[in-house]
């Protein structure tokens, strides 16, 4: 991508880093967030502010939107983003949504002459402050690699995983192993708890174990020290559980790890970490 003019929408937990990265890296970074307030220290660091989602187009020559989930990112197009919309440029959402919506948003854009690349990330809020996250992507491979400068500056890795929609299939097939990952290491720790060992000596025994990974090292500090201020917001996963679920998924663990989370949703935890799946399913308030 010879342009180095992007567009950003959405300032949550990721986006807030996830910029920060682009800017140090050197690129020109202009920022819309709903909540305007969530801007300001971004503008404070050299980014610059845009009004509204139509008003980026101008300042940008890639616009990327890291949203909540499906209705955030329709109501972003539907409120006037298409408007700005100008042949020749590109979108890269790397937000968390359905494929269908995907390819619905992208069909749209294409009458319009914009190229659409989903690139949905693996990794939290630590790997999206150190760069290192992993992206999968759906769309095109011309696409694909004009946006390789970008992905290069956010994440460790890239994926094409194959048409629009691709990255998105792939990622909620990752967030469906990241709820076993999560909620397998609360009912090890939970049935241990009843025979009688304490939460941190069977943690320290995962933890050098074969069955030790990325996910069950990060939240070893949640389960024991009771924190589950949000780094992925348990919301957000039960989200995805629901779009899988919507996209087909039906295999007997995806379909009791999808029930599980909407569960722990309905509960009230849906602001939590999604680590609060052990204070839920051991029957405590967090
Ligand atoms: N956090 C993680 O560890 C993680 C990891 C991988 C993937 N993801 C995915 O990445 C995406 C963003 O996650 P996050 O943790 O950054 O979420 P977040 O902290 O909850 O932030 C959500 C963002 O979406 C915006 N938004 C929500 N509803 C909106 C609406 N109706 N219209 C316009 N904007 C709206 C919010 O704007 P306001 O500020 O105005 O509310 C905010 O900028 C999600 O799809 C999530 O599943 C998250």
């Amino acid at each position: 991508m010879e342009s180095k003019k992007i567009g950003w929408i959405g300032l949550g937990n990721m986006g807030v880093p996830m910029v920060r990265n682009l800017m140090r890296s050197g690129f020109d970074v202009t920022v819309y967030n709903r909540t305007a307030a969530k801007a300001e220290a971004l503008k404070e660091e050299g980014a610059k502010l845009a009004a509204s989602p139509a008003a980026l187009w101008e300042a940008a020559d890639v616009v990327i939107t890291m949203v909540a989930d499906d209705m955030a990112l329709k109501s972003i197009h539907d409120a006037g983003f298409r408007d700005g919309a100008r042949s020749g440029k590109m979108v890269i959402d790397m937000s968390t949504v359905s494929p269908a919506t995907t390819r619905e948003l992208a069909a749209k854009l294409a009458a319009k002459g914009v190229d659409y690349l989903d690139a949905p990330v693996a990794g939290s809020v630590k790997p999206a402050e150190l760069g290192q996250l992993v992206i999968m992507v759906g769309g095109q491979q011309a696409c694909y690699e004009a946006a390789l400068p970008i992905f290069g500056k956010l994440g460790k890795a890239s994926f094409l995983m194959g048409g629009q929609g691709a990255g998105n299939a792939a990622k909620l097939a990752m967030n469906t192993l990241l709820a076993f990952n999560m909620q397998g290491l609360a009912e090890a720790v939970i049935f241990a708890r009843e025979k009688g060992i304490v939460p941190e000596a069977m943690l320290a025994v995962i933890g050098q174990s074969a069955v030790a990974n990325g996910v069950t090292k990060m939240k070893t500090a949640n389960l024991v020290g009771g924190d589950y201020s949000a780094s992925f917001a348990l919301k957000h996963l039960a989200k995805d559980l629901r779009l899988a679920v919507g996209q087909g998924m039906h295999t007997p663990g995806g379909i009791a790890i999808h029930d599980s989370f909407q569960q722990a949703l309905a509960a009230g935890l849906g602001e939590k970490d999604m680590a609060a799946i052990f204070p839920f399913l051991e029957g405590k308030k967090v």
